[in-house]
């Protein structure tokens, strides 16, 4: 029987992630895998460990020929990027953790694993504790995957839950996400949108071989949610969800986008609330799918790395599959969404871009109107972000033939039905 390779870690960072992976190792002892030596930028802040263990001199880590893998959970994408890149061509695994450097490298980091032949697992990555990095990677063919929706982020689902269900206002409900270990360092990078859109370019990649910046795919955060909204969301029975989505189109390529939307009660993310994320996927013959899980918080991302960890011991490596061994995927800029949209002045939305209105609503305070557009008047001007306008998506908001669609509605127009 084979033995397990014994793992000797050089771990970056202790915050919420480094120390709770810590404390899961210690009651892990089977694993066989013991921190050496733990890199800290703060040499001054009390830690709840032995102080020989720390060190502020990366090289004691990524130079050490004990160490055989680098695990890395800092927030500082610069210097995450820079210790990974030493780490592998230093001949070391790597767990990483850190969403922002993976989505915003992901050509340099496929090709260094390509150069080096060593295994770089991310699993905490995206949706913490849900194992949906390595079940896309190993379990869908490219062929069989038709769409996946996801909760990606846990702090904004945490802040809706809490502001439109325990009526906390939102400074309130953020503070908690802070105090509780969910939120970034920076929360406008869950806030807006970013920490979702980079968790959905990494899902992308393993999901359909797509290599794509961040920066190229259309997000939004709960930023401009308001109130008015979530009472519009009540009374047609939805809940307000962000939601990363992707579905393969009748070309092949693939649709995607990180926005708001409205959910209906029996969707299953609908069902996810506070910290958990959730992810459906429809596969071709296995109809839906859901995984449920916590998606944010100390232990709940350290599972996610110490599964790496094991999984390293049996020297498990993503193959990119969907990259390597199929024709990737690219993502689709042309198609059409239905779409609510609230604001306070009809002359910061461009009526005359909507291919039809189906809804129109004027209050004392606050307009609005749900209707189709198409994404390329999303993309090309933020004015759906600006001016305090909220942009909230329909349930099953993708609309690939907008002129058939076009096409009855006119003639049930000319036959006097409508
Ligand atoms: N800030 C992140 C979230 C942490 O709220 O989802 C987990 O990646």
């Amino acid at each position: 029987m084979e033995t397990h390779k014994q793992l000797s870690i050089g771990l970056f960072g202790f915050g919420v992630v480094g120390e709770g992976l810590y404390r899961v190792l210690q009651q892990t002892p089977s694993l066989k895998a013991e921190i050496k030596k733990v890199c800290i930028k703060n040499p001054e802040k009390k830690r709840n460990a032995p102080a020989e263990l720390f060190t502020t001199h990366k090289e004691d880590l990524l130079f050490d020929e004990n160490i055989n893998v680098i695990v890395e959970v800092i927030d500082d994408a610069n210097a995450a990027f820079e210790i990974i890149t030493t780490a592998l061509r230093n001949g070391k695994a790597v767990v990483s953790a850190s969403k922002k450097m993976i989505a915003e490298h992901l050509p340099e980091i496929l090709q260094l694993q390509q150069e080096t032949g060593l295994p770089f697992l991310c699993e905490s990555a995206a949706c913490a504790s849900i194992p949906v990095i390595r079940n896309l990677e190993e379990y869908y063919d490219n062929d069989l995957l038709h769409s996946i929706k996801a909760i990606v982020n846990g702090s904004t689902n945490f802040i809706l839950t809490k502001m439109f269900e325990d009526k906390l206002d939102f400074s309130e409900a953020l503070l908690l996400a802070q105090q509780l270990g969910f939120a970034e360092s920076n929360p406008k990078l869950d806030v807006e949108g970013y920490d979702a859109v980079n968790k959905w370019s990494i899902l992308l990649n393993h999901a359909y071989g797509i290599v794509q910046h961040p920066s190229n795919i259309l997000f939004s955060g709960i930023q401009n949610i308001q109130l008015s909204d979530a009472i519009v969301a009540k009374e047609k029975q939805f809940e307000i969800k962000l939601v990363a989505q992707a579905k393969k189109l009748q070309d092949g390529k693939v649709a995607a986008f990180v926005l708001p939307q409205f959910v209906k009660h029996d969707d299953h993310l609908a069902f996810v609330k506070n910290e958990y994320n959730g992810v459906v996927i429809e596969s071709g013959f296995a109809d839906k799918q859901f995984f449920y899980g916590k998606g944010a918080g100390s232990f709940p991302t350290a599972s996610a790395v110490l599964s790496d960890l094991s999984a390293l011991r049996y020297n498990y490596r993503y193959e990119y599959k969907k990259l390597y061994h199929h024709t990737p995927h690219e993502l689709h800029y042309d198609f059409h969404v239905k779409a609510y949209i609230s604001f306070n002045d009809w002359k910061n939305v461009p009526k005359d871009k909507f291919e039809w209105i189906e809804e129109w609503h004027a209050g004392e305070e606050r307009n609005y109107i749900i209707g189709v557009i198409h994404v390329k008047e999303l993309y090309q001007k933020n004015w759906w972000k600006e001016n305090g306008t909220s942009l909230i998506l329909a349930p099953d908001p993708i609309i690939e033939n907008v002129d058939i669609i076009k096409l009855k509605k006119r003639s049930l127009e000319l036959a006097g039905i409508v």
